[in-house]
């Protein structure tokens, strides 16, 4: 099967694409031909060497790719032959092992699947399978949103985008931080309450204290914006980080918390379903063949982005 690799650290331009052998059926596990998998910032970073102590035994060469979506190849674990699937592979815990989903085939543990109902594209799905589940799960790591005003930093992006409509959909009143003018009325529709234009991270904290002076029960910092966010919450609220290495430390009784997304087939399944109801709504930016991996990459990188860069192997 043609798959991509990244064969030593660097640039877009070690991505190699190459054939390794397809995973043969085993039991435990479900072949999945992939259709759609997203690039994500953690797969620009992990081709850069950045994320070597998240990803133990790991050495080029390797398979990017976390979030896939496509069609079950034969019936295994309770998935039938021909059913469609999202799913999310714990990258970190099993790229060692040479898995990724930059590749034609995955094999995939049951727990890491959902399906997918009919009529959602398998782009749409790949951008939902590991951006969706990091916002639900960074929201379940704060108290309960009813009720509470909740700010999302890099709401224009991924996990941003999904943490504006879950959050709003629990209950909250949501101010999200758009990243150019043309997202706030993308945000509203996203049920955002509240749009605040993309400010220097030093300045964040003013633009909300003047809209909340009492400052917001909690954040949901996807734009990484780090220790320059807490002065938005109030004494006593909390705040999730999307990344270790952004994550501030507590001040003023704030309970500051990491979200580290792992698989959870319901939870994925219940995501899916409202992606296909309407419920959820999600952005593909581009569509490009697995061979331009290293464009997509460099789009990636660049930001800018209005959705997500998904490649089709
Ligand atoms: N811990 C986990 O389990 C987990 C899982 C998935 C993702 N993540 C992390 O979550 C973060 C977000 O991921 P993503 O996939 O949503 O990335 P993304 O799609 O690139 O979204 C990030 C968004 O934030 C915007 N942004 C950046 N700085 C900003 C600022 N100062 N003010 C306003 N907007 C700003 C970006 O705009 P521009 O592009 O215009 O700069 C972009 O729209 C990444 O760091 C990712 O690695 C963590």
């Amino acid at each position: 099967m043609r798959v991509i690799e990244v064969g030593e650290y660097g640039g877009p331009e070690v991505l190699v694409e190459t054939d390794r052998p397809e995973p043969r059926p085993a039991a435990g596990t479900v072949r999945v031909r992939v259709a759609a998998a997203t690039v994500n910032p953690v797969d620009v970073w992990a081709r850069e060497g950045l994320v070597q102590a998240l990803t133990p035994g790991l050495a080029p060469p390797f398979v990017l790719g976390w979030d896939f979506a496509g069609t079950v190849i034969e019936a295994a674990e309770g998935f039938a032959a021909g059913q469609r699937v999202l799913g999310l592979l714990p990258w970190f815990a099993v790229a060692a092992r040479g898995i990724g989903t930059n590749a034609e085939v995955v094999a995939a543990a049951p727990g890491w699947l959902a399906p997918l109902p009919d009529g959602v594209p398998f782009a749409d799905a790949a951008v939902l399978a590991l951006n969706g589940p990091t916002a639900a799960q960074a929201l379940a790591l704060l108290p309960p949103l009813a009720g509470t005003t909740v700010l999302v930093t890099g709401a224009s992006g991924g996990v941003g985008g999904f943490a504006v409509q879950l959050a709003a959909a629990a209950g909250a009143d949501v101010l999200a931080v758009a990243a150019g003018a043309d997202d706030e009325a993308y945000l509203a529709g996203l049920g955002a309450k509240q749009v605040l234009p993309r400010t220097a991270p030093a300045e964040l904290a003013a633009a909300v204290r003047a809209l909340r002076p009492e400052g917001v029960d909690a954040v949901v910092d996807a734009g990484l914006i780090g220790q320059l966010v807490l002065p938005a919450v109030r004494d006593g609220g909390a705040a999730v980080s999307a990344s270790d290495g952004a994550t501030p430390t507590a001040e003023r009784g704030i309970k500051v918390a990491t979200v580290h997304c792992e698989p959870d087939a319901p939870q994925l399944r219940r995501l899916a379903d409202d992606l296909a109801a309407g419920r959820l709504v999600t952005r593909v930016a581009a569509v490009l063949p697995l061979a331009d991996a290293a464009e997509a990459h460099r789009r990636t990188a660049a930001g800018g982005l209005r959705g997500k860069v998904v490649l089709a192997p």
